[in-house]
């Protein structure tokens, strides 16, 4: 890979210099969260790389998370942040222990904050970061006083929503760009994109997909092949198969454990039409099978019938290698885009 010059360098730093400044970071690039993948290891290395870790919190308990932050802080000085879901039933309880810990960035994925959420997370002066899935919600966020946001598409990894983050980005950041940082992810692969959601107005991208193989990621060597093998069509969105339960839709590459998410759907189903489950607790229900699905695949490596959420740009990812060379990689390929620039 070529060097960039210093021009394209430079005008990297000056289009991520807001996000920078935001985040604390050498890079406006956030590891965006993945349940079982962004843990201590994870976390630590893409920090200490000049980028921005957070530790995912999925369903751990108070306790875990306690010790998982304590185990971050002993592997880098540099600054990361937490992700909390929305609709854990600990959820007050976690943004204590970020509180306790003085950890600077908390972000809340799964939902709008729930009703003191903000003001318990920014009491102690953490910044809060939300996903803003339209415009109208994205407004709505900055009027709670919600500091960062970020915007993401269909194409992503994991949960994703209705819409691709090109039509999102143009949609939200001429409107909200001047008003909070707001940071880009969904199908990022490359620098050249990032360049490009910098140029639009972004402060800044979220990737998830393309660390996963990261030397320092602790997900199973089958996980990580799994990822290097496959291209953007294989990372396919699930399928929701009864109207009466709306299920959010998560990417992953396919496999057979797609069946059993159908079986799953079915199951629930069935308890909802029998009266002996609440729309809520049927719901809960779907988000604790990926919970189970995803750490069965990243952790005991079973890629048949675990889920390997996974976003589109799965087909950049074509070796492993050590974060830090990743980062540069996306760096310089921005870089060298921007020398193309006039300014
Ligand atoms: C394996 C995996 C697990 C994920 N788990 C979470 C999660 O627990 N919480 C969350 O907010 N986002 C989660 N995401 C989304 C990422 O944080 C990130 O926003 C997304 O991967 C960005 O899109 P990309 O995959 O196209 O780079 C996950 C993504 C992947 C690939």
């Amino acid at each position: 890979m070529n060097q960039a010059t210093s021009i394209g360098a430079e005008r990297l730093q000056r289009r991520m210099a807001r996000g920078v400044d935001f985040l604390g970071s050498e890079a406006a690039i956030l590891c965006g969260a993945m349940s079982w993948v962004s843990e201590r290891h994870l976390v630590a290395a893409m920090s200490n790389a000049g980028g921005f870790g957070l530790i995912a919190c999925g369903a751990m308990t108070p306790e875990l998370l306690d010790r998982e932050i304590a185990a971050t802080k002993a592997l880098t000085s540099k600054p990361f942040g937490v992700n909390l879901i929305t609709m854990h039933p600990a959820l007050f309880e976690l943004i204590e222990v970020c509180n306790k810990h003085a950890v600077s960035h908390v972000v809340l994925a799964g939902g709008l904050p729930p009703t003191g959420s903000i003001d318990a997370i920014k009491q102690n002066g953490a910044k809060l970061i939300c996903f803003a899935p339209a415009l109208s919600l994205a407004k709505k966020l900055i009027r709670s006083g919600v500091d960062a946001l970020v915007v993401e598409g269909m194409e992503a990894g994991g949960h994703i929503g209705p819409v691709s983050t090109s039509v999102l980005a143009q949609e939200i950041l001429p409107d909200v760009a001047d008003k909070v940082p707001v940071f880009v992810a969904g199908g990022i692969g490359r620098g050249e994109a990032i360049a490009a959601y910098l140029d639009m107005g972004a402060a800044g991208v979220q990737l998830g997909t393309r660390f996963v193989c990261a030397t320092e990621s602790i997900a199973h060597a089958n996980f990580k092949k799994a990822f290097i093998r496959a291209s953007a069509r294989d990372a396919t969105a699930s399928v929701q198969i009864d109207p009466r339960l709306p299920v959010i839709p998560v990417r992953a590459l396919k496999n057979a454990g797609g069946d059993l998410f159908t079986a799953k759907q079915r199951e629930v189903a069935q308890l909802l039409d029998e009266g002996k489950l609440a729309m809520a607790e049927a719901q809960l229900q779907i988000e604790h099978y990926w919970a189970g699905a995803l750490r069965r695949a990243v952790i005991d490596g079973d890629v048949e019938h675990g889920s390997l959420m996974a976003g589109q740009s799965v087909g950049m990812v074509t070796k492993e290698e050590p974060l830090a060379d990743i980062l540069a990689t996306l760096m310089i390929e921005a870089a060298h885009a921007l020398e193309k620039r006039a300014v």
